[in-house]
């Protein structure tokens, strides 16, 4: 069962299916977890499988709470899994450039090739890539091209994130690109290229929620519809 260090008030403001519960504690995120795993399986005896949104208990969502960081030593062994995960489960790169054959500090020191633009593989451009975290949880990452090829200018675009299946929908993929975003222009970024597949229905909105303006559909050579958005 999820613990508290004082029990969790539960609020009613929000409509319908969705409690704010609101968590005085900074394991905010690790309890959230486990209160959304209760709520979606419906085994929790007062949420039910309400759509939990926990907040930090001065009013902030933890959404609010995002941030982005580089990878460390520390994160090996779930950015592996995560990556293991979602090549099967969603077809999604979550550790750019990341092989089973590299050792971890090989890895990181390639990410920081890839920021500085330094022995880039084919194919890959001067890119900085951010972890996601909530109170220290990784929730999610998020990869800033630098630039753009061939490929990145008709699907990809700038900017490319991710959150981790059990963290979604709670509104962190929506901050990972918002907080991306000025990261980007300080990166010397103008027009933002952002693009997502027709189906995405979840980066749409993250897109559209940041003044995502759709530019162009074209269809890929699998048949793939890929919408073009620019962020400006
Ligand atoms: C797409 C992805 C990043 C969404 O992350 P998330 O943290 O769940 O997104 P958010 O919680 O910020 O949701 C944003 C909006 O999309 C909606 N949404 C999210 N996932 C959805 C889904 N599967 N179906 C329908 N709507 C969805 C949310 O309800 C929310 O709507 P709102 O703005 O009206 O409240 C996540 O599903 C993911 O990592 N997918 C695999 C990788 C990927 O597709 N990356 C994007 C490549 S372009």
């Amino acid at each position: 069962m999820a613990s508290f260090d004082r029990p969790p008030t539960l609020d009613r403001r929000l409509a319908k299916k969705r409690l704010v519960v609101s968590v005085p504690s900074k394991h905010a995120a690790a309890e959230a977890d486990q209160l959304s795993l209760f709520a979606r399986h419906g085994q929790h005896p007062r949420l039910g499988s309400a759509r939990v949104l926990v907040t930090n208990g001065s009013g902030g969502s933890s959404a609010d709470r995002v941030c982005l960081r580089p990878a460390r030593a520390s994160d090996e062994q779930i950015l592996r899994t995560t990556h293991r995960a979602m090549a099967r489960d969603d077809g999604f790169d979550f550790a750019l450039g990341l092989t089973a054959a590299m050792s971890w500090p090989e890895y990181l020191a390639a990410l920081e090739n890839y920021r500085h633009g330094i022995n880039l593989p084919a194919g890959i451009v001067p890119a900085t890539f951010l972890l996601a975290t909530v109170a220290d949880v990784i929730v999610g990452r998020a990869s800033i091209r630098h630039t753009l090829n061939d490929y990145l200018r008709q699907r990809g675009g700038h900017i490319g994130y991710a959150v981790l299946p059990e963290h979604r929908r709670r509104g962190y993929g929506t901050q990972i690109l918002r907080r991306s975003i000025p990261i980007a222009q300080q990166l010397g970024i103008g027009d933002i290229l952002i693009s997502c597949d027709e189906t995405n229905t979840g980066s749409r909105r993250i897109i559209e929620s940041c003044a995502g303006q759709l530019e162009s559909r074209l269809t890929w050579s699998d048949g793939t519809r890929i919408l073009r958005y620019w962020i400006t």
